[in-house]
């Protein structure tokens, strides 16, 4: 059996530990494994095709980001083709990519990704491609699985952040708003906010009144607490209005999301004429070592997704259903989105403890 490795979308702490765990699997089964890299270009002739065996993958458990790179701009069935006026068009490789594997005897596709990439699975299988899938992003919303490895590293990078600026905040009797990543979801923000005791969160999922924030923030200071630490997930809107941007959506890329704690920072220094900062944390919530968590649900994963190729579970991902690893039909999982759910026990306690989201 020859198999091949692929990371898309994003880059997760954990990517690593996925290929380290999936590549010494099948080997242990007798398999060859290739990793494709950067997405699918490596099979598009856009980049390498390499040789993964015990010795390329010693040492990477710990480490951020991924050996095989990655991309968010590889969708084979959207593949953007500059033009000489200009414009970008838009073409279907995927036959290609299909045929292209085919004549490197690869058998069987492992391919690590965000809910765009299982979508890409999805289709592929479709074609008739042998797919797995093994789910991964820091912001937690891939539907499905009870939770993707990343997260629990990008929440503890920003819990970090949160715990130092509470010393600078209360010094300096300053609100400071944090913006953390989350496009759809607000998870970062909701887990690392109430994990490090913020006073407001603001989360895709409850679009915020301003007026709501600045009251919460004049209460803290009626009480004798002078300072506020507000997190932001960069897809938090305010009531009645939309996302805040930075680049709007090209061909196969997404539209960029940030300024909302910028904008936030803004409207409640001059509503209340507190002295406020704000700060993105951005991409550093992307790298690093992955925490135990989630090179322990890497590592499971890449050892799922090995045995799932094995069983033939095509057009399956692996997912957290605790306490154990299952394959489900990527379909069926994708059906719906994940997102916080306000019912949940996270969001009561964050209400139950003082915590303002802007409702
Ligand atoms: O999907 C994960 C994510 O971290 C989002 O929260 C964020 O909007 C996006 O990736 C940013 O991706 P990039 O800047 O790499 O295009």
């Amino acid at each position: 059996m020859r198999i091949a490795i692929s990371t898309g979308g994003g880059d997760a702490p954990g990517l690593n530990a996925v290929i380290r765990a999936a590549t010494l699997a099948a080997i242990h089964r007798g398999w060859e494994v290739l990793g494709v890299r950067r997405g699918y270009y490596g099979l598009l002739g856009e980049d390498e095709v390499v040789t993964l065996n015990a010795d390329t993958v010693r040492g990477i458990a710990h480490l951020g980001g991924t050996i095989l790179r990655t991309t968010n701009r590889g969708n084979p069935f959207r593949w953007p083709v500059p033009q000489p006026d200009g414009s970008v068009l838009e073409i279907d490789r995927s036959d290609e990519l299909i045929e292209s594997a085919r004549q490197m005897g690869i058998e069987a596709v492992v391919t690590i990704g965000g809910d765009g990439s299982m979508h890409l699975a999805r289709k592929l299988h479709d074609k008739g491609m042998r797919i797995v899938g093994v789910p991964k992003t820091i912001d937690n919303d891939v539907p499905g699985t009870a939770s993707t490895f990343g997260h629990d590293t990008a929440v503890s990078t920003a819990l970090d952040a949160i715990d130092k600026l509470h010393t600078t905040a209360e010094s300096h009797d300053r609100v400071i708003v944090t913006e953390v990543m989350g496009r759809h979801a607000g998870f970062i923000a909701l887990h690392a906010g109430l994990a490090g005791t913020a006073d407001v969160i603001l989360i895709p999922e409850i679009p915020y009144d301003i007026e709501r924030v600045c009251d919460k923030i004049r209460e803290r200071d009626r009480a004798g607490r002078h300072f506020s630490i507000v997190v932001a997930a960069e897809g938090a809107f305010p009531r009645g209005g939309s996302p805040h941007f930075v680049e709007t959506a090209a061909a196969g890329v997404a539209a960029r999301l940030g300024g909302v704690g910028e904008a936030v920072a803004h409207a409640i220094e001059a509503r209340t004429g507190k002295e406020t900062r704000s700060l993105v944390l951005g991409h550093l919530q992307r790298g690093g070592q992955p925490t135990g968590y989630d090179r322990l649900l890497a590592t499971r994963f890449g050892g799922a997704a090995v045995a799932a190729v094995a069983a033939g579970k095509w057009g399956h991902m692996v997912a957290l259903r605790p306490p154990h690893i299952v394959a489900v039909p990527i379909a069926e999982a994708l059906a719906a989105p994940r997102r916080v759910e306000l019912d949940h026990d996270v969001v009561q306690t964050a209400r139950a403890t003082g915590i303002c989201f802007g409702d």
